[in-house]
Formats: structure tokens, C-alpha cells, sequence
């Protein structure tokens, strides 16, 4: 047993805490996949360790956002709160308390914070000059104030930097400044604001980055620096109108949001203690407790200079370790919206499985803060390659043969003291790589036990042993046996669904590290069960073979040569067709035209009685009634899909379509179990009852 795990120290984790002002993204998730790939390891060797998080709920951008939407701030961060909470569930993110930091144990921890500051003269106050917009009536932060660089001149800078030379300036130095909100051209105004004397903290700092040897090198270097350039104090106070905290004794003033951002990691650990009955000052105050801070690259100011510093003027212990990790690229460039290439944790969720994702960080996560890469190309090739073909294989085939020719009875274990001894090996590596946050050295070296374990039932041929020597060929899957049950633990921080799954399987829950042996014998199994997918055939199964689309009718023609169908003319957005739909028993020509219906475009076109139907109209059928499937907030040329599904345009033929079960519950539409909709509304069914069919 290693010193770190014998040791008796408590452990208080946290991630950055995400802006209430957006979704949750891949690059998001780079961060909180590393905190909760070590907290699992912790959890797993039985350390006492809390992980708490919170959505950073204050700001401008919020205020302003909450402004445009005509909604309170408090009913935007709770909507917000509430998709940031399930995103991180879908991605089995484990927090022990996920909280806001607009909350009344964060209002304590601020004003408590701000009055020994001030107490201790830490905290003055100063008349600064600000840009003000009149037409706004609001003072106008970096980002919502742009004009020429007063450096280069480039036209259209934001208000703290400039994109073409990197100048950095003051909002009131831009030249023709204009307000990014109406236009307008804002002015300048002086305003009293408090300053936090981060001046004062050099030699703290320094000292303070010196004596911790758990930082980062390189970017301890960054931060001296910082220090040797002079520390300039610390603007902590925003004119209102604000989303924030307000200041004691202010009518209009606020705490800066990143103030009041990282007191939300003591207000969430609070929350958290009051719940359970533990105390704060245990994590906070308390020399045989470490804290770690992960962190991105674009935030370490305030968590090596800021906050520290904070936290040494009011009295709180200092963190043990701030991890701080790269950004993501997607394909090598950074994420765009344009190129496709930002995507949210729910559109991925959509198509993958989210432990691939887990799986593909993992591969890339060091303590060191290098970028990381997702190429899709990669991320395929490490999916299908290593965690199907090699981890999942091998898993699924030791458990496969034992059900199939032992009734799945675990009975001895072969003693190949050569191969148990090279995976020991492995496992001092893993553990220690784990601890170090080195979790692509981990991954390797399990990967690497998973690829022993595959040559070892290969190179014995159990298969072939049975039919000679059946009590030997049981031994050997004996010992795969056990290096499957390893593995189903050292996979685990990574993998938490799949090595509960594995588990499961090889009815064995929740096992920890001190489980790790090779002596589990006369056990039975439960049933194998494949664990996880390829790639392709998971996108197979989320494909939806019909290319379904918003459309108009703009015209309703009686059919020349059928009593009982309809000529339609109908409008896709950017193209029309003619569909011919046998709805004129169901409806009259005045009641369609106009209407917005659902028609799936990729059917072979056909002749109908003489005349061409270029795809065909969505309807309910119940026997009785058929009612055409309708909407009315999306717009034409709107793609309507199945939750979870993806439409593909590949010509189809009318009798695969007849084998698609579509059917009506409730006046919406089901395709196993999934509803159709836009992005903008659920697709409505007219007249018919439930059960009927699609067609
Ligand atoms: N609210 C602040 C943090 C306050 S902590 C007291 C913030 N929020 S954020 O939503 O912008 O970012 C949250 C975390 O995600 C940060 O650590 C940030 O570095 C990280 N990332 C945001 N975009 C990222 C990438 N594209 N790539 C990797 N990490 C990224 O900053
Ligand atoms: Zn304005």
C-alpha cells in the first residue's frame, strides 16, 4: 500500500464552476472528465474526499442576457442550472454537492470575506473613469464596448484587447468607442470602486508558490513573472445594474463576479456540510485537509494570484494543488460554430455514447496543461480499436466461454506466475499514475493488461484445451477471469458505466482497489452481455433512415383520374414539389391548404394514377380517421427527426418505409419510444386515437 493511501488527510476537490450563460460543451467537459476521473480514484483506494462544483450564476453577460430575453436573472441561471445539472449526469460527472453561487451560503462567505479585507485594510476605495452607455444606462464592461484600437486602429475591438496586435488597454482608451448593445456611442463617467491591495501579496505569493512543490512548473514560472512585473490592486466592485451580490452599505454597487465566483467553492462545500452534518472550517480551515482546484489555462490569474492572495488576507488555508489543464481543439482548430465543429454535451450525448468521450480524454490527460486534440478520425479508431476491439472484447469473450462450457463457474485458477507478476507490475504503475494525474499513463498501461489477457486465452486455446484436458482449460479462464474483475476496477474512474456494467456481469458490485488480486475462486457469473459498441454500428442504430422536413401546402388540386386523391403543391424552404396524398375523404381542400405538415423526402419518387408524387405527407391512421401530422411554430425546409435519431437521405424505397413502426400517443408521434419533433416544437397528430399507425 502506497504513503498516499495510508495516509490520513482529507480531501476537498473542485472544478472550475461554469457561467450560467450557456450550455455545457466538449471543451467544458475536458476539465470536469480529469476532476472526476481522479475523484473516482480516490473514492475507489477509500480516501475521504468531498467534490463539490456550482454554476457561476453572477456577471454582466448574464444580466444583460436575462435583459435581452425580457426574463429575471434568477429564471434564466435556474433554467440554466437545471440543463448544466443533467449534462453532467449523462456524463456521470459524481460532484457530492453541485450548487450556484447565487446563494444565501455564498452571500455569507462574500460578505464575511469582504469585511476582514476591509478590517485588515486590504480593501480602499478609488474614483476610476468608466464607459458609460445613456441610452443603456449602464456602465459597459470590456465585452460590450468596442471601437478602433488605440495601438493599430483596427476597427472593432473589444474594450480590453485588441485582435490584431494583441494591445491590451482600457475600455476608455478605445478610439470612436460605440456601445455593442444599441450603437450608440457611450461616454465617460468617473464612479467610486473598491480595490483589493493585491500589491501588497508579492512576497506572499512568491513564497507560496515556491514552498509548493505540487504546481506545475511551468506554470509557476508564468505567475513569478506576473510577480516580478509589479501586482497592480484588484478592482473588486461593478456599477449596477449588475447580477450580483450588492456591496454593504451600497445602494448600486456589486461584488465582482470573480469575487464571488471562487468563495462559491467554500458557499458549495457549506451547502454540502450543513447537509450531512460536517463543518466547513474542516476543509477550510484545517491543515490536514488538501485542496484541489482544477482549473483551464485562461483562468489562472485568478486562481494563482486572486484568490490566494484572498484567501491569505481573510484567513483560509491554501490550496494544496491547482491542476490546470490545456484547451480543446476539435480537428486541430479551434471550436467554431460555423465549421461544426463547437459542439454541446447534449449533441454529443445525441450520437455517442458519453463514455467514449471519457475514454478519448483520458488518452490525453497529463499533469502537464497541454492542449488537447479531438479528431474525429482518432476518436473513432481508439473507440472501435482499444475499448471495443481489445477492452470490450476481451471482457465479453472470457465471460462468454465460461457461461458457455463451465455453466459459468469460476472454480481454480491457473498459477502463471510469469503473467501475474507482469500485471502486478502494471498496477503499481496505474495506481501511482493515477494519483499523479497522469491518466493517459494509466490508461496505457491497462490497455496494455487487457492485451495480455487477450494473448494469454488466445496463445492457450481454450477452446481446443477443453476437448484434452478440461480441468486445465477451466484454470486458464480462472485466471482471465480474475484479470477481467481487475480490470473492471482500474477501468473504473475512467469507465464508471461500464465497469458497474462488467461488474454486474460478473456478479461482483462495486468492487475497490484493495479488491484487486488473483484469487477470487468458486464464484459464478451472471450473464455476458455485449458491453460496448463500435462506432458504427452505434450510429447505425441512431440513424433514422426517412429525411423528414417542415412544409407548406400552398395549393390543393383535385387528382384528374382518382376519386379519392389529392394534388398538392408544397413549399421545402428552398424548393417545391407536387405530392399527390390521398386525404380526400379526411379532409377538405380549404382545410389543407395553408397547412404545415411533415413530409419525408427521400422517397422514390412514383406515379400515382398518372400523376408524379415527389415524396409524401405525413398522417395518422387509426381505422377510422387519418389526421395529417402538423405544426406551427417551425419553419419550412425545418428538419423534424426523432429525439436521438439522425436522418439520413439515401433514397428510399416505399416498402422499407411500410416496415418503420411509427405510432400515435397521446397526438404526437413515436418511433421506439422517442418522439418526433423540430428543434423548435413537438410534431402534433390531428383527429386520430391513440395507437394508430403512421404512414
Ligand atoms: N466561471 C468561470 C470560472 C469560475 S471558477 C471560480 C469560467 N467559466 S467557464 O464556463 O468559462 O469555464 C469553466 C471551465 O471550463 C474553466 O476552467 C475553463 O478553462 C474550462 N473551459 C472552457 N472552455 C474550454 C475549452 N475549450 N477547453 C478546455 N477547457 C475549457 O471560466
Ligand atoms: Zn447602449
Amino acid at each position: 500500500m502506497t504513503k498516499f493511501r495510508k495516509a490520513k488527510f482529507k480531501i476537498l476537490v473542485t472544478s472550475a464552476l461554469p457561467y450560467s450563460n450557456g450550455p455545457i460543451h466538449l471543451g467544458h467537459l475536458v476539465e470536469y472528465i480529469q476532476t472526476d476521473i481522479f475523484v473516482r480514484f480516490l473514492r475507489l483506494i477509500g480516501k475521504d474526499v468531498i467534490y463539490v462544483c456550482a454554476d457561476d450564476a453572477h456577471g454582466a453577460p448574464i444580466e444583460i442576457k436575462a435583459s435581452e430575453l425580457g426574463i429575471a436573472p434568477e429564471k434564466l441561471v435556474a433554467d440554466i442550472y437545471k440543463e448544466h445539472v443533467k449534462d453532467f449526469n449523462d456524463f456521470s460527472i459524481s460532484f457530492d454537492n453541485y450548487y450556484t453561487t447565487n446563494s444565501p451560503e455564498n452571500k455569507y462567505y462574500s460578505d464575511l470575506i469582504f469585511e476582514r479585507l476591509r478590517k485588515k485594510n486590504l480593501i480602499y476605495t478609488k474614483d476610476i473613469e468608466v464607459t458609460y452607455c445613456e441610452h443603456c444606462k449602464r456602465t459597459l464592461p470590456d465585452r460590450y464596448v468596442k471601437g478602433k484600437c488605440p495601438k493599430c486602429g483596427t476597427p472593432d475591438q473589444y474594450g480590453d484587447v485588441c485582435e490584431n496586435c494583441n494591445a491590451a488597454y482600457k475600455t476608455i482608451d478605445l478610439i470612436d468607442p460605440y456601445c455593442v448593445i444599441c450603437k450608440n456611442k457611450p461616454i465617460r463617467k468617473t464612479s467610486k470602486h473598491y480595490f483589493f491591495r493585491l500589491s501588497k501579496f508579492s512576497s506572499k505569493l512568491d513564497s507560496w508558490l515556491r514552498k509548493n512543490e505540487n504546481l506545475q512548473p511551468e506554470i509557476k514560472n508564468f505567475v513569478f513573472s506576473w510577480i516580478k512585473n509589479g501586482l497592480e490592486d484588484w478592482n473588486i466592485s461593478r456599477d449596477g445594474p449588475y447580477f450580483g451580490f450588492r456591496i454593504p452599505g451600497e445602494e448600486d454597487k456589486y461584488y465582482y463576479v470573480w469575487l464571488d465566483a471562487p468563495i462559491g467553492y467554500i458557499a458549495s462545500t457549506e451547502n454540502y456540510c450543513k447537509k450531512i452534518g460536517l463543518k466547513t472550517e474542516d476543509y477550510w480551515n484545517d491543515k490536514n485537509c488538501r485542496i484541489y482546484h482544477f482549473i483551464g489555462k485562461d483562468i489562472i490569474y485568478f486562481h494563482f494570484l486572486f484568490w490566494p492572495a484572498v484567501l491569505i488576507g481573510a484567513g483560509f488555508e491554501l490550496p494544496h494543488d491547482i491542476v490546470v489543464h490545456g484547451f480543446l481543439t476539435v480537428n486541430g482548430e479551434k471550436m467554431s460554430k460555423s465549421r461544426g465543429t463547437f459542439l454541446t454535451a447534449r449533441e454529443f450525448l445525441q450520437k455517442h455514447n458519453p463514455e467514449y468521450l471519457r475514454f478519448y480524454y483520458a488518452h490525453f490527460l497529463s499533469k502537464r496543461m497541454s492542449d488537447i486534440d479531438l479528431s474525429f478520425e482518432d476518436f473513432k479508431n481508439k473507440v472501435n480499436n482499444e475499448l471495443a476491439a481489445n477492452l470490450g472484447n476481451f471482457c465479453y469473450r472470457v465471460l462468454n466461454f465460461l457461461n458457455k462450457n463451465f455453466d459459468g463457474y469460476v472454480e481454480n485458477i491457473d498459477k502463471n506466475k510469469e503473467l501475474i507478476d507482469e500485471i502486478n507490475e502494471k498496477i503499481k504503475i496505474i495506481e501511482k499514475n493515477y494519483q499523479e494525474l497522469n491518466f493517459n499513463e494509466a490508461l496505457m498501461e491497462i490497455l496494455h493488461i487487457s492485451s495480455l489477457g487477450n494473448k494469454y486465452f488466445q496463445d492457450n486455446e481454450p477452446w481446443k484445451l477443453i476437448k484434452e484436458d478440461k480441468e486445465k482449460a477451466h484454470k486458464i479462464l480462472g485466471l482471465n477471469f480474475n484479470i477481467v474483475k481487475n480490470l473492471s476496477i482500474l477501468m473504473s474512474p475512467i469507465l464508471p458505466n461500464f465497469s458497474l456494467n462488467l461488474q454486474k456481469q460478473l456478479n461482483l458490485e462495486h468492487l475497490k482497489w484493495d479488491n484487486i488480486n488473483f484469487g477470487l475462486k468458486n464464484h459464478k457469473i451472471g450473464k455476458e452481455e455485449i458491453l460496448i459498441k463500435k462506432m458504427e454500428e452505434e450510429a447505425e442504430a441512431t440513424q433514422f433512415p426517412l429525411n423528414l422536413k417542415v412544409a407548406k401546402i400552398i395549393e390543393v388540386k383535385e387528382h384528374p383520374n382518382a376519386d379519392k386523391l389529392y394534388v398538392l403543391q408544397i413549399d421545402l424552404g428552398n424548393e417545391k414539389r407536387q405530392l399527390v396524398a390521398g386525404l380526400k375523404e379526411h379532409y377538405s381542400a380549404d382545410e389543407l391548404l395553408n397547412k404545415i405538415i411533415v413530409v419525408i423526402t427521400n422517397l422514390k419518387y412514383a406515379k400515382l394514377r398518372g400523376v408524379e408524387s415527389q415524396g409524401m405527407l405525413l398522417a395518422g391512421d387509426d381505422g377510422t380517421h387519418v389526421g395529417v401530422l402538423t405544426l406551427d411554430k417551425s419553419n419550412m425546409g425545418d428538419k423534424v427527426y426523432f429525439e436521438g435519431y439522425e436522418n439520413i437521405n439515401k433514397e428510399l424505397s416505399y416498402d422499407e418505409f411500410a416496415k418503420l413502426k411509427m405510432e400515435v400517443k397521446e397526438g404526437r408521434v413515436y418511433f421506439e419510444n422517442r418522439e418526433l419533433k423540430t428543434d423548435k416544437e413537438i410534431v402534433k397528430v390531428e383527429k386520430v386515437k391513440d395507437g394508430a399507425k403512421v404512414r
